[in-house]
């Protein structure tokens, strides 16, 4: 084997690849395709080519996402095309669509050694694409506009790595050239699985990030409003301050969180906080893991995701009209005047 970034092959889960042990030469000779240059495309697309990277988009006809990439200077093909032009073939696409767009226009162009690579474990954790030949994970560890902002001044995001079990040794080092032209070796590029690195994407959205926290919030806010707090008053104390605390969290862990803030502060989430999060409520997030871990929560999305009552967009319509989200439409713009709405 040319390169060598890793003490050993398959290097086990936990190692850690720092990026001053790689390069660029893996990727060096070979052309990417960057297919769906939505939020994570661009951003690796963009980042790539500020790496020299010889980079191709793949986009659906009448695409505007394509358009976007055209007016930003790539070369834009058709999804096939592009498949067929690269060495690397990227799947930048949502969940929900990559199975039947790797199937109908991607796999009947690919030659055995093409190489497929991801951005999320969720497409061979959940059998969703079936690639023998070589195929790796590169999973930045934040959000696609953080990337692209943080690697144009000499930044970016931790990765996590997995190369599938058929795919040959070297993979692993073209994961780890790859990840630093896109800037995701910065903290560090952990190696993982992308059955690990799926289930911890869905677990930790639905039961922090996206579900958890929004529900906790709601709930807060609507007993201060129940009690006959303000509707305002209860927005800044529940939403507002958020970002204070997640920040203090996110730079100084929680311990160094609570050095930083009041006494009372301290106190009262120390002996109140485990009454919220209570037993029966830990129960609930084993419930939410086993049926991540089945594939439970997968086939109910596939299913579901598009349906006009129980899809995405159906529940996120109704969830606008919460008195929370109202609150936010009524506070937001004296905060931010000058932010253009995403409503
Ligand atoms: N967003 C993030 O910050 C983030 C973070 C970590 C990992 N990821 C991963 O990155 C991948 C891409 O996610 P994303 O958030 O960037 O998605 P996204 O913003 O929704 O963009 C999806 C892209 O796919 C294209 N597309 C959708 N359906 C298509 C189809 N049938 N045929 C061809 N192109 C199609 C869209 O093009 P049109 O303009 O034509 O609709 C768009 O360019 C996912 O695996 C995701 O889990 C994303």
């Amino acid at each position: 084997m040319k390169h060598k970034f890793f003490a050993q092959y398959p290097p086990p889960a936990g190692t850690v690849v720092e990026a001053d042990q790689v390069h660029g030469e893996p990727l060096a000779p070979l052309t990417v395709a960057i297919i769906g240059y939505g939020t994570m495309g661009r951003a690796q697309a963009l980042n790539l080519r500020r790496s020299g990277v010889q980079v191709v988009v793949g986009s659906r006809e009448q695409s505007v996402s394509g358009d976007r990439a055209r007016s930003e200077g790539m070369t834009v093909l058709s999804v096939a095309e592009a498949a067929l032009a690269a060495d690397i073939v990227m799947l930048m696409l949502p969940d929900e669509v990559v199975a039947e767009v790797f199937a109908d226009e991607i796999k009947p162009v690919l030659k055995p050694d093409s190489i497929v690579g991801l951005a999320h474990g969720f497409a061979i954790a959940f059998d969703q694409i079936q690639w023998s030949g070589p195929c790796f994970l590169v999973a930045p560890k934040g959000q696609g506009d953080m990337l692209l902002d943080g690697f144009a001044v000499g930044g970016g995001l931790p990765g996590l790595l997995a190369v599938t079990d058929s795919s040959p040794p070297e993979t692993w080092d073209l994961a780890a050239s790859y990840a630093k032209a896109v800037g995701c070796l910065v903290g560090g590029g952990f190696v993982t699985t992308f059955r690990q690195e799926c289930i911890s994407d869905q677990f930790g959205e639905q039961v922090v990030l996206c579900g958890g926290v929004i529900e906790l919030v709601k709930a807060a806010f609507e007993i201060m409003v129940e009690g006959g707090y303000g509707e305002e008053n209860a927005y800044f104390e529940c939403v507002h301050e958020l970002k204070l605390i997640t920040d203090l969290l996110h730079r100084h862990g929680v311990d160094g969180m609570r050095r930083c803030i009041s006494g009372t502060a301290a106190y009262g989430g120390l002996t109140r906080g485990r009454r919220v999060i209570s037993e029966d409520v830990r129960e609930n997030m084993r419930a939410i893991l086993s049926e991540i871990e089945s594939g439970q929560f997968a086939r109910e999305f596939l299913a579901r995701h598009n349906d006009p009552r129980q899809g995405t967009a159906a529940l996120a319509d109704k969830e606008a009209a919460s008195p929370l989200a109202a609150a936010g439409r009524r506070v937001l713009p004296r905060l931010h005047p000058n932010e253009r709405s995403s409503s």
